[in-house]
């Protein structure tokens, strides 16, 4: 049996050369760990694909899934494929480097605190986690805009050939529930999405209107419907542990530089989810840890 660990990892926003060294500098603690990325990896082909390449010459098996950043069309990458074409041109990234994507066969780790299904996935958002005392679409973006709190993916993620953000999503999120139902019910599921599955982790958001981009309320109870032992995600740049019906989720967030390197901030770092640590709430010592 394998002695190995299931690490994880997202935001790693690796246009930020902080950041690029924090990749270089990670390296698994045997030669049978897993590596999860949630998402954020970078916007830039070229950047994306450094990195799942480094990350996947080092770990035994590599398992992705994208951040709204993997998803923009910045007017200076050379990809300038938009919306779901961009998405299937990563899928193909991935496949011709071994890294799993949301389109491929859930893994199963069998590895220590295994049998689980692990499901990188890909749900997206729909405006649904509305900004305080609003209830349609419209009046939550027409706060964000009035505070001036929008996400750049209003400008650079294209849902083409969807007419909005929220349609693509809504495409996601059936497609995803079949596939998850599909899954062998005999076992518990890591669930990784770049957004958290639950709203809860978004309400000490320092701007309660950016929820809005960071999940759907569609997927409330997939933790428990599909049987999650942890859900992993990113995206709020705020790493933690929190529990949400019994369930662990882990943000596994590195963020930006100006974040991560504020006094006080929690170590960068892998993060371990199976086996579970007996002190889950805090990192593990990994050797390259930032400090
Ligand atoms: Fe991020
Ligand atoms: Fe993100």
């Amino acid at each position: 049996m394998s002695q190995g660990n299931l690490l994880a990892i997202s935001d790693l926003h690796v246009n930020h050369a902080e950041n690029r060294k924090v990749v270089e500098d990670l390296r698994p603690l045997t030669d049978e760990d897993w590596l999860i990325i949630a998402g954020d990896v970078g916007e830039f082909s070229h950047d994306i694909a450094w990195t799942l390449d480094t990350l996947r010459k080092r770990f035994a098996k590599v398992i992705w899934a994208p951040g709204n950043h993997e998803l923009w069309t910045p007017p200076k990458d050379p990809l300038q494929l938009r919306g779901r074409k961009r998405y299937e041109h990563l899928v193909d990234l991935c496949r011709g480097l071994g890294v799993l994507t949301p389109e491929d066969p859930y893994a199963r780790w069998d590895g220590p605190g295994g049998p689980v299904t692990v499901a990188p996935l890909f749900v997206l958002y729909d405006y649904t986690f509305r900004a305080p005392g609003t209830s349609t679409k419209e009046e939550s973006l027409a706060v964000a805009h009035d505070s001036g709190i929008v996400c750049t993916d209003e400008y650079l993620l294209h849902p083409d050939p969807y007419p909005s953000r929220d349609a693509w999503c809504e495409a996601r999120v059936e497609e995803t529930e079949r596939r998850l139902s599909a899954c062998d019910p005999a076992l518990p599921t890591v669930l990784v999405n770049h957004y958290p599955l639950v709203r809860d982790p978004t309400r000490i958001l320092r701007y309660p209107e950016f929820a809005q981009w960071c999940g759907t309320v569609r997927t409330a109870d997939w933790h428990q419907r599909f049987r999650a032992h942890t859900v992993v995600y990113g995206h709020l740049h705020i790493p933690r542990t929190t529990w949400h019906d019994g369930v662990r989720f882990e943000e596994v967030s590195v963020g930006y530089p100006r974040e991560w390197q504020r006094p006080g901030h929690p170590d960068v770092g892998l993060r371990r989810i199976l086996p579970q640590d007996a002190r889950p709430k805090e990192h593990i010592d990994l050797p390259n840890h930032i400090r």
